[in-house]
C-alpha cells in the first residue's frame, strides 16, 4: 500500500470512528428529553409507591414528586416520629393524596423484614373498596456514615452497617415487595435503584463505594430475570453524583442539584430504555469522564475531593463541641 492510500485508509478509520462515538453520545444525550413513561404504573390514579428512606433527602424529594405526579405514597424509616411528621407535611401539600408508614432500621434488619408484605397490604387494604396497588418501589435507603476514612479505621460494626443500609435491606424489601408489584395485569411494577457515581470504586469509601456496585449488578440481574420470567416489572438503576440533602450538606450548584430537583429528574427517565441510567442529565457529563479519562487523574481528584469532605466533617465536629 503506497503512503496515500494509507492516509486514506486512516482518515476514512478516524472519520468512522468519530462518527460512531457522535453518533452513541447523541443518543444517550437524546434520552434526557424523552417523556417520562411513569404514568404507566398509576393508570387508575389511586396507585402506591413505596419509597425506602423518605425522611429525609433523596428520598422525600421521591414522596414529593411520586405525590405530585398522583400516587399514594408509603414513607418507610427507622424513626416513627418522623416519619409521622414527613407523611403529614405530604398530605397538607397534597390533600388528595393518601400516604401511610412502614417503620424498620435497615441495620441489623433480621426477618422481621417479611413482615413489611403484610403491613403494606393493610396500609392499601384499610383504604376501602377500589383501592390501588402498589406498583413503584424506590429502593433509596443508603449513604454512608463516615466518609473520607480508610477501611481500617473502620470498626466491624460500621463495616456491616453500610453494607446493610445499602445492600442488604434492599436486596430483601425487594424480594418481599416482588409479588406484590408483579400481580397487576402487562406492565405492572417498577424498581427504581438508588445507585452512585461511587460504583466506578472510590478510595476513602470502600465499603460504600463496593455497595454501589452490588446495587449496579442486582438491578441488572434483576432486570434480566423478570424479563425472563415475563412477571411484568420493570427494574431500573438510578446512577447519581453529588447531591444536596441531609445527609450531604453541601453547596448546591448545577452539578450538584437539590434532592427534589434529582428525584423528579430520575422519574423523568422511567421508560427510557435503560437499565442502569444516570438521572440528571449533568451527572450524567460527569460520568462520561470516568468512561474516557485516565483512572489515575480521576482518583488524583477524587483524593482531594474526599480530603476537602473530611476537613469540613472535622471543622463541623469543632464547632459542635
Ligand atoms: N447525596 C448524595 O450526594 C448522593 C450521591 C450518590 C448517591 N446517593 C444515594 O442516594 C440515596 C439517598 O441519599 P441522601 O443523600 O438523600 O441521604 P440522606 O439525606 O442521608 O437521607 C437518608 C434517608 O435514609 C434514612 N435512613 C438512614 N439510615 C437508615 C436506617 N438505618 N434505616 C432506615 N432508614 C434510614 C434517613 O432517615 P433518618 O431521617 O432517620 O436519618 C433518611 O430518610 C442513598 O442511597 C445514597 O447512597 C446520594
Amino acid at each position: 500500500m503506497d503512503i496515500s492510500n494509507w492516509t486514506t485508509t486512516l482518515s476514512t478509520i478516524g472519520l468512522a470512528t468519530l462518527s460512531y462515538l457522535s453518533y452513541k453520545l447523541t443518543r444517550q444525550a437524546s434520552i434526557y428529553l424523552l417523556p417520562s413513561k411513569l404514568q404507566r404504573y398509576n393508570t387508575s390514579n389511586k396507585n402506591w409507591a413505596l419509597v425506602t428512606g423518605a425522611t429525609d433527602g433523596i428520598g422525600f424529594g421521591f414522596c414529593q414528586e411520586l405525590c405530585s405526579r398522583g400516587f399514594n405514597v408509603i414513607l418507610h424509616g427507622r424513626n416513627r416520629e418522623k416519619l409521622v411528621q414527613r407523611a403529614t407535611e405530604l398530605n397538607t401539600a397534597f390533600p388528595e393524596r393518601k400516604t401511610g408508614i412502614v417503620v424498620l432500621d435497615a441495620v441489623g434488619m433480621n426477618d422481621g423484614v417479611d413482615d413489611i408484605a403484610e403491613q403494606v397490604r393493610d396500609i392499601i387494604g384499610n383504604e376501602g373498596q377500589g383501592q390501588g396497588r402498589l406498583s413503584v418501589l424506590v429502593n433509596n435507603v443508603g449513604g454512608e456514615k463516615r466518609p473520607s476514612v480508610t477501611l481500617g479505621t473502620l470498626k466491624y460494626a460500621d463495616v456491616d452497617a453500610t453494607i446493610d443500609k445499602n445492600a442488604r435491606f434492599m436486596a430483601q424489601i425487594t424480594r418481599v415487595l416482588l409479588p406484590l408489584l408483579s400481580e397487576g395485569q402487562g406492565r405492572s411494577g417498577l424498581i427504581l435503584n438508588v445507585s452512585s457515581l461511587s460504583q466506578y470504586g472510590l478510595p476513602y469509601i470502600c465499603i460504600y463505594s463496593a455497595t454501589k456496585g452490588f446495587v449496579d449488578s442486582f438491578t441488572k440481574a434483576l432486570e434480566a430475570e423478570c424479563s425472563a420470567e415475563r412477571c411484568g416489572v420493570e427494574v431500573m438503576g438510578l446512577r447519581v453524583g453529588e447531591v444536596k440533602s441531609a445527609g450531604y450538606d453541601v453547596e448546591s450548584t448545577l452539578f450538584v442539584p437539590l434532592a427534589r430537583t434529582l428525584a423528579k429528574a430520575a422519574l423523568d427517565r422511567v421508560g427510557c430504555g435503560k437499565v442502569i441510567v444516570w438521572a440528571y442529565f449533568w451527572h450524567w457529563l460527569q460520568g462520561l469522564s470516568f468512561e474516557v479519562m485516565p483512572r489515575w487523574v480521576l482518583m488524583h481528584a477524587t483524593i482531594g475531593r474526599m480530603m476537602a469532605i473530611k476537613k469540613r466533617g472535622e471543622e463541623k465536629a469543632f464547632k459542635r463541641q
